[in-house]
């Protein structure tokens, strides 16, 4: 056993985080305050072959494994959470079911120009009386000759209106329960496909959520992805891979908000001397340290358990509860050792704070992660 990244996890992060320090780092302030999500970051993403990293270089994608994502997420996130979702929604939430379930056509026309950030993806499960309880939803699939008829709204869904492609879950047959509910890939710009209310929120506002709505929107039989009756346990198994994604977001973020306490704490003289020096201070600091650590390893080994096909549904619960509880204490604690200061604007670690919140909440409250594996124990 070795606790040790190989050449190329190392080569992605140095990648990841140079991205995020020249391009991201410069404008994260003003596109939080502002509410600017922009796509051109994305773009680049593409150039840099960030947005494919566990695709097969066959659909244009890196070839590599899902602890190098997790890397890249962390990365990006510990400089900009708000890009670190779009990131991890377009990689994990959209292309991960397309490369695990599409059609060899289905491959090359989406996965392909996902890989490449040609297109950004997106993923809707959520709707207004279907969160946790997302077997509930109200939108369906009707079978007519070769096209499916889709209606119904989709919520807080993540680069909703920017993405070209969207994962639609939609009931085909109610009555089937689980069984009844079917995936389709939906492209931006199919006829009776509208985007409404952009969320204004606490944390993560330079990247969107919005309203996605389906009035009578006919996608072709060939969209469906995977069979009939599949699409809850496509999404199942998806959001197993993408809490992974967030865990290493909610890593980033605790990264980041340390890592700016540490530079502070050295900085900040009081009683004749750098904070840092106070036992209080000092210890605060250890155990953020010691909380991000543990995380980390949580965070790599479900990683590792997905890219190596071990069943990763409890350790990626694991990871995304842990990193994402650590990652809003952490950030917290950031918060008082900046004191006063850390409470405004002028320093990043009030942002850091709002940014984690989510993390306790999307892709799965951290309950659901509990009933995750609860359910595994008690089975
Ligand atoms: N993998 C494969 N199959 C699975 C599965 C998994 N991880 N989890 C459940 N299933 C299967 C079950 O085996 C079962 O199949 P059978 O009927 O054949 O036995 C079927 O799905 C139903 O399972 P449950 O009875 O457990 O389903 P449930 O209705 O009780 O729901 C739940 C369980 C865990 C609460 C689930 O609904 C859930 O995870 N809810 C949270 C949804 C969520 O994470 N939403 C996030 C939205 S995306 C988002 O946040 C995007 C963003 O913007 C960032």
């Amino acid at each position: 056993m070795e606790f040790k990244l190989t050449e190329e996890m190392e080569d992605i992060r140095k990648l990841a985080r140079d991205f995020a320090e020249k391009k991201l780092l410069p404008t994260v302030k003003d596109r939080d305050e502002n509410e600017i999500f922009d796509r051109e970051i994305f773009n680049q993403m593409g150039k840099l072959g960030l947005m494919g990293i566990p695709y097969a270089e066959k659909y244009n994608g890196c070839g590599l494994d899902f602890i190098s994502f997790a890397i890249a997420c962390e990365e990006i996130s510990r400089v900009d959470p708000s890009t670190g979702i779009g990131f991890e929604v377009h990689t994990s939430l959209c292309s991960w079911p397309i490369n695990q379930y599409g059609t060899e056509d289905q491959k090359s026309k989406y996965l392909s120009k996902l890989t490449t950030g040609e297109w950004l993806g997106a993923f809707g499960l959520t709707e207004p009386n279907a969160g946790t309880d997302a077997l509930n939803g109200a939108t369906t699939a009707v079978k007519q000759g070769d096209e499916y008829i889709l209606n119904g709204t989709k919520i807080f869904n993540t680069n909703g209106g920017e993405a070209e492609v969207e994962i639609i879950f939609a009931a085909t047959d109610k009555t089937k329960g689980a069984k009844g509910m079917s995936a389709f890939i939906v492209e931006k710009g199919t006829p009776g496909l509208s985007f409404g209310k952009k969320e204004v929120k606490m944390g993560i506002r330079a990247s969107v959520q919005r309203e996605v709505i389906l009035q009578d929107v006919h996608v072709p039989a060939a969209n469906l992805l995977g069979k009939e009756g599949e699409g809850f346990k496509i999404a199942m198994q998806t959001l197993d891979g993408g809490r992974v994604g967030v865990a290493a977001q909610a890593l980033g973020i605790a990264e980041g908000a340390y890592e700016h306490a540490v530079k502070y704490s050295k900085e900040r003289v009081q009683f004749g001397k750098p904070i840092s020096k106070q036992q209080a201070v000092a210890f605060r600091l250890a155990d953020m340290k010691l909380k991000i650590e543990a995380a980390r390893w949580l965070v790599y080994k479900a990683a590792y358990d997905m890219s190596n096909n071990i069943s990763h549904s409890v350790s990626a619960a694991m990871a995304k509860k842990f990193a994402s509880d650590i990652a809003m204490e952490v950030t917290t604690d950031a918060v008082q050792v900046f004191g006063g200061y850390g409470f405004t604007r002028e320093y990043p670690v009030e942002r850091y704070m709002r940014d984690a919140k989510i993390t306790q909440i999307y892709e799965g409250t951290n309950e659901v992660q509990q009933m995750v594996i609860s359910g595994s124990i008690l089975r």
